[in-house]
């Protein structure tokens, strides 16, 4: 269930498809939206109003990295670990991103704004290294580029 304002948002989203189920994407960022990440309850509850099984739900939740199945900070550091970005130096950039947060790729800062993760190609690969904080790209990173990105952030 979700609150007035979002119920009537995904009521809208769901007039625009010729099928329930095709809202699915947009109705988990909904629920990412309104909880901070996708509940358990938010998977049983978007299956129903989409007439899928909670089971189909949980397939493309799990699959979409932009998609949190438990509560994470309010910036999301994702680095890009596919091959353009690997030879590139991605490896460095999430090293250096641990060294400086004190928390490994999967983690959340004590303080609950940064969570690590690495993620397969976000499709910037001739701008390599890549990283996304929320939704916005950074292309070309470097370590100082990281700081200059965090700290902004803090
Ligand atoms: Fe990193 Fe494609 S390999 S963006």
């Amino acid at each position: 269930m979700f609150s007035q304002v979002n119920e009537a948002k995904l009521d809208e989203i769901i007039t625009h498809y010729p099928v329930k189920r095709s809202a699915v994407l947009p109705a988990l960022y909904i629920a990412q939206e309104e909880h901070g990440y996708v509940t358990d309850e938010d998977v049983r509850y978007i299956a129903e109003r989409l007439d899928m099984r909670v089971n189909e739900v949980e397939e493309v939740v799990t699959f979409y990295t932009m998609y949190s199945r438990q509560p994470i900070g309010k910036y999301k550091l994702q680095v890009c670990r596919t091959l353009s970005c690997m030879l590139l130096g991605a490896e460095q950039i999430t090293g250096h991103i641990e060294q400086k947060l004190g928390i490994g790729v999967g983690e959340t800062t004590a303080d609950g704004r940064f969570t690590l993760q690495e993620v397969e190609c976000l499709g910037y690969c001739d701008l390599a290294p890549c990283l996304q904080v929320n939704f916005d790209y950074h292309e070309k990173v470097t370590t100082a580029g990281v700081d200059d990105i965090i700290n902004k952030l803090s």
